[in-house]
């Protein structure tokens, strides 16, 4: 009988971090850090409880993996609020292609974050979706570009995509140490991010190959330089 098994009577109980927090390296480098290196095992708030997790994977590992997820989930939320506020506040020439090229991209990622935060609860754990549970578990601050144009506010999105694609490789490395179906998951959500990143970039892109924002490290260095 393993504990949190049915009449053991022993729920196993996720609250510690994991001791080398998974977004501690380039994640979001590209982006400004708020010094937050904390990885909340089960999200922010009330401790999440587990009594069972998918057959054939052990506790110890799905505990990681879950906090894994939970960093991801937050990263997605706040994926597709950055993408939403872009398509608010995007003004000047090539307006309307980028308006609305933005929307299907964040449908795609209000959907990848309803995929992950259900693996979540189906290994066992508790997703946690609030405002605060994006706070407390990213590692950058709030996207910095207002009203601006379609150059600046790309610029800087190319940023973000460089930070979140980063860090879901990271996510495809540990969940390939525990777990294949999750990193599954993970690498078909990857292409498709990379291809919307291709987009981005291609509208930042001269003859040359060169990027407007190249050797840029914040979101307010690559707009202005991409203005
Ligand atoms: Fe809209």
């Amino acid at each position: 009988m393993w504990p949190g098994e049915k009449g053991s009577g022993e729920a196993i109980v996720i609250v510690e971090q994991v001791t080398e927090p998974f977004h501690d390296q380039a994640v979001h480098g590209s982006r400004e850090s708020t010094g937050t290196t904390s990885l909340g095992i089960g999200g922010y708030g009330k401790p999440a409880y587990m009594t069972f997790t998918a057959p054939g994977l052990s506790n110890k590992a799905t505990k990681k993996l879950i906090g894994v997820m939970q960093e991801r989930l937050s990263a997605f939320n706040d994926l597709h609020l950055t993408l939403k506020h872009i398509h608010w506040n995007v003004v000047g020439a090539n307006f309307i292609g980028v308006h609305e090229m933005i929307d299907p991209q964040v449908e795609l990622t209000r959907g990848y974050a309803d995929t992950v935060a259900e693996r979540i609860a189906t290994l066992g754990g508790s997703p946690n979706g609030t405002a605060k549970a994006i706070e407390h578990d990213r590692s950058w601050k709030d996207y910095s570009v207002g009203r601006d144009t379609v150059q600046a506010h790309l610029g800087a999105l190319d940023l973000v995509y460089v930070g979140f694609i980063s860090s879901h490789r990271e996510a495809i490395a540990v969940a390939g140490e525990i777990d294949p179906v999750t990193e599954d998951m993970f690498i078909g959500q990857t292409a498709e991010l990379e291809k919307f990143h291709w987009f981005v970039r291609a509208h930042l892109e001269n003859s040359s190959g060169e990027l407007s924002n190249a050797g840029t490290k914040t979101e307010a260095a690559a707009a202005k330089k991409s203005r």
